[in-house]
């Protein structure tokens, strides 16, 4: 689907299909065949007039999400049909949303498919009185952003035999290639060398090496210095602590995390951002077999901590504990230091499947962090510590145990056991965001269909645009 914003006399630009968002068919010009089709002012009601060319979709409130949801269900209907092009008047509409809705509802993965759709030539214009900068400013800023989000979506669809850790850290030189970024990939002899024994235990019995992978974004007179770290389980089946079958499947989502900040990273030098970046992924696959680390062995993580294993399914924390150290032992004078996991399966139900649970020391950075998610078109909540939580994940014989001796607060003490990896000096900085709930949709929402979602870019995209 190709997107234009066109300069133009709405009546006079040519195209065979018009597009009509509406929160009330008594100002439309076709309300009598609406009314008699039953056609109704609700997100996803959507009618095709083929004689005279018009889509008409409801919205409920004509806020962004309304916007995206609806522009996104007219492009599915204009996609189904032969017409080569549709127009919109913006008027008082959303660009951001026009063009985000657009692109990332007419998102699909059909790699695997026999019979892949037929990507037809369609285009939709965007129609203006006048292109000011502002407005080129949000359509190009909006495209990458719905790009970037897509191209996470495509690497977390991959299926895990074709997306395993060497995978994901060739993706990341193909990202600094196209994007002029410093890619570091280290394997597992760095790992082992840099005491980093709580990530590489987690991929032991992998056939598949892990890797680490360090993208680096530096702009000249960058203003703030931000590490994002992402979990980037190419596989998730539990270890030794297996999965139940029912569980299993879908965790070839459990990279999300990671594929959000390569995403992100494929879109900073694209958006001229002022800021120095890095994307730092945990690439690992956790297995089972006879190398595979077990609950009850102690691991030592770079930081010096010891973690006693008491679910080789609580991987995660691991990994990250480890790139979370080695990005605070890199990188100097960090700014912000922000994780991206699919974490928690108690995350998902305690704040559902749509929204990602935001945790951290700094109150006030945690709203700013929700309020630029809310801004973004992604749902998050701020979840809060307390000193009883912290407490839970203490061990009689290590540091600290990688499991809870409670079953409530779940996506809280997993978010606890990454604080005891963050150095006091970034304690403030520090952002864990819990995406395991909109990472990966099963039943389609919005304008997310089945598959990956992309949780987590458009957040920080908007996030890292508004640092001052
Ligand atoms: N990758 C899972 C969490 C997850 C669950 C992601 C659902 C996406 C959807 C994580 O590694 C995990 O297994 N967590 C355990 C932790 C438990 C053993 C403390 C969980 O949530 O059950
Ligand atoms: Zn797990
Ligand atoms: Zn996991």
């Amino acid at each position: 689907m190709k997107i234009n914003l066109v300069e133009s006399d709405f009546e006079k630009l040519k195209s065979e299909l018009e597009i009509i968002i509406t929160d009330d068919i008594e100002n439309t010009k076709d309300k009598d065949i609406l009314e008699s089709l039953g056609f109704e002012e609700k997100d996803e009601s959507v009618i095709l007039l083929p004689e005279i060319g018009r889509i008409y979709v409801g919205c409920e409130d004509c806020d962004y999400e309304s916007i995206a949801i609806a522009i996104s269900t007219a492009i599915k209907k204009f996609n189904s049909t032969k017409f080569k092009s549709a127009k919109i008047n913006l008027q008082e509409l959303n660009l951001k949303a026009l063009v985000e809705g657009t692109i990332l509802g007419s998102y699909s993965f059909d790699n695997y498919k026999s019979n892949k759709k037929k990507k037809t030539k369609q285009e939709l214009n965007i129609c203006v009185e006048k292109i000011t900068e502002e407005l080129e400013n949000t359509f190009n800023i909006s495209k990458e952003i719905a790009k970037a989000v897509n191209k996470t979506r495509d690497m977390v669809n991959t299926a895990p035999a074709d997306f395993y850790p060497e995978i994901m850290a060739n993706i990341a030189k193909k990202i600094a290639k196209e994007s002029n970024l410093d890619c570091k990939i280290k394997g597992e002899e760095y790992l082992e060398k840099n005491g980093m024994n709580a990530m590489l235990n987690v991929g032991r019995a992998s056939v598949n090496e892990s890797k680490l992978i360090h993208l680096t974004y530096k702009p000249k007179n960058a203003k703030k210095k931000v590490v994002l770290v992402g979990k980037g389980l190419t596989y998730d089946s539990g270890g030794l602590s297996l999965k139940p079958a029912d569980f299993m499947v879908t965790m070839k989502c459990d990279k999300s995390g990671g594929c959000a900040v390569l995403g992100i990273m494929s879109a900073v030098a694209k958006l001229d951002l002022p800021i120095e970046i890095h994307g730092i992924v945990g690439a690992v696959e956790n297995m089972i077999g006879g190398d595979a680390y077990k609950p009850d062995d102690i691991l030592v993580a770079k930081n010096g901590k010891t973690i006693e294993v008491r679910n080789t399914d609580a991987e995660g924390r691991l990994v990250l504990a480890d790139c979370l150290c080695y990005a605070q032992d890199e990188i100097e004078g960090i700014d912000y230091i922000f994780d991206y996991a699919t974490l928690t399966g108690a995350c998902v139900v305690g704040v559902g499947q749509y929204t990602s649970g935001i945790m951290g020391n700094s109150a006030s950075l945690k709203r700013e962090v929700v309020s630029h998610a809310l801004e973004s078109g992604e749902y998050a909540t701020s979840l809060p510590f307390n000193r009883f939580l912290r407490k839970t994940i203490k061990s009689e014989i290590a540091d600290i145990s990688n499991l809870a001796n409670t079953r409530y607060g779940g996506a809280l003490t997993a978010g606890l056991f990454l604080d005891n990896f963050i150095y006091e000096e970034n304690k403030d900085k520090w952002i864990h965001h819990d995406i395991a709930g909109p990472a990966y949709v099963e039943k389609p929402w919005g304008y997310n269909p089945y598959g990956a979602s992309g949780a987590g870019v458009r957040m920080t995209l908007e996030f890292l645009k508004n640092i001052k």
